[in-house]
């Protein structure tokens, strides 16, 4: 399974890129509000940072503006991805820039009919919003799974990026369905290191190891 880390935070991405364990990274218009930071700055930044696919996201409605845009994008660096919306205009787009050799994907993905479209219109990843689903007391497991179902009945190539993960629980079942790829805030990744045991357990060392009255070094 792939990690990639969904924000535009420069130092949280070094950090987890420093343990190797950053495949790639997602951002969105709302994560380069929060980074306060130029587009194209700070996405060549990351770029720069990470080897992996940087997704970068269009803002246009319409598939000329959306390709105008995701070309303009690509030119930031050569591992960009560009990111277009799971709409009509957003899959013309992505047949284009698709074919055009560019990396693409679709983003805002909410039904297994719109992950169909998105791999027949050769998307390189297909973003489902698990989160966003569960929000509306819908399961977005479920459609992880119905994806991961559809696209192994036919050896579809699109890649099944997890994404609006807010659990460590969205990981583990994201994982054990098959999804290719997660994207997760920093802080959901980080966390996945916690367990209510292991900190019982060291407390107890920490407590026995004192009473020895010995040092390591
Ligand atoms: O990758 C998409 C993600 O940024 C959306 O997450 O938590 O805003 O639904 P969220």
């Amino acid at each position: 399974m792939k990690f990639f880390v969904d924000t535009a935070d420069i130092a949280a991405i070094r950090e987890l890129n420093d343990l190797g364990m950053v495949d790639g990274v997602t951002t969105n218009p709302s994560l380069i509000l929060k980074a306060g930071r130029n587009i194209a700055e700070v996405t060549r930044e990351i770029c720069e940072l990470v080897p992996g696919p940087v997704s970068a996201e269009v803002v246009a409605a319409d598939a000329e503006g959306m390709i105008r845009e995701g070309k303009h994008l690509a030119k930031i660096a050569g591992n960009i991805t560009v990111k277009v919306p799971l709409t009509w205009d957003g899959l013309k787009a992505c047949r284009a820039l698709s074919d055009e050799g560019h990396m693409v994907n679709v983003t805002l993905c909410f039904s297994a009919a719109q992950a169909i479209l998105a791999a027949k219109a050769g998307a390189t990843f297909i973003s489902p919003f698990i989160g966003r689903l569960d929000d509306i007391h819908l399961d977005g497991m479920d459609l992880i799974a119905d994806i991961r179902e559809i696209y192994d009945n036919y050896g579809f190539e699109t890649q099944i990026l997890a994404a609006s993960i807010r659990t460590v629980n969205h990981i583990v079942d994201a994982a054990k369905i098959g999804a290719d790829v997660i994207t997760a805030p920093p802080s959901v990744i980080k966390s996945m290191a916690n367990h209510v045991l292991t900190d019982k357990g060291l407390a107890q060392f920490d407590a026995d190891w004192k009473q020895t009255g010995q040092k390591i070094v």
